[in-house]
């Protein structure tokens, strides 16, 4: 299938968390894989160690993607350096390091990747805090913005990045369906709202592309079930494994 363009309109693919299917999630490693099979957009996950550094990686607990354990936000950036992020995947990725954002930006850019960075807000996290870091670390950074996209569940953190930074794309994302179109349009005014494909039906897409808002769903591994999903309007999907679309 030709993943870069159909009929329509411009279709897109995004490796989710790189390509956890062949390399440990959100690290250096999986990125570069990504990028090598193929990869134009990468989904990522960034939240905030102790000492308030935007760093990679999914989970609120350390245990199952690293060799530590206990809550990240409560490990400062020196001790999460001292983990190894590869090895609980693969022998073969022991050594590597737990990612911060500033090398991973530098990478993206090295690679020239779209960056889907998802602003991974747990309950207890404060959003404005991460919105502010992560501003602050783009700008220092000069990533270039139409390279990027800032994604979230949490509304109060896409607010944030709205008031800070009203020009860089914002990404609502969420696992229901009746999430509240036009509240979200009205606070956030996302370029792009970004559904667990599970709950969307063309009625949902319909209402989503007829406000003029880019439309991504996650985390579809099913690359049979890819072309009825764009044919449904869906701009860009969000999978696991890129290399088998
Ligand atoms: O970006 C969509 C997707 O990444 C959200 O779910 O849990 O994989 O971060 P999760
Ligand atoms: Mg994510």
């Amino acid at each position: 299938m030709d993943i870069s363009v159909n009929t329509e309109s411009q279709k897109l693919l995004t490796a989710h968390r790189g390509i956890p299917s062949q390399a440990p999630e959100n690290t250096l490693s999986g990125i570069r894989l990504a990028a090598q099979l193929g990869a134009r957009w990468i989904e990522l996950d960034t939240q905030l160690s102790k000492d308030r550094t935007p760093v990679v990686m999914h989970d609120e607990t350390l245990d199952r993607t690293t060799s530590g354990s206990g809550l990240l936000r409560e490990k400062t950036l020196d001790e999460l350096r001292m983990l190894d992020t590869g090895e609980w995947y693969k022998p073969e990725y022991s050594g590597e390091l737990f990612p911060v954002l500033e090398e991973v930006l530098e990478e993206c850019k090295k690679l020239d990747l779209t960056l889907n960075l998802e602003l991974k807000l747990y309950p207890a996290c404060d959003p404005a805090a991460l919105v502010e870091r992560v501003i602050e670390l783009i700008q220092e950074n000069e990533f270039p913005l139409e390279k990027l996209l800032l994604s979230s569940f949490s509304r109060d953190a896409l607010i944030r990045c709205r008031e800070l930074m009203p020009q860089l794309r914002r990404g609502f994302i969420s696992e229901e369906a009746d999430f509240g179109l036009n509240g979200v349009l009205k606070e956030i005014d996302p370029y792009s709202i970004h559904l667990d494909h599970r709950v969307l039906t063309p009625e949902i897409a319909r209402d989503i592309k007829g406000a003029g808002t880019v439309l991504a769903i996650w985390t579809m591994n099913e690359p049979e079930k890819a072309e009825s999903f764009f044919n449904m309007g869906v701009d860009n999907i969000i999978t696991d494994m890129i290399d088998q679309f």
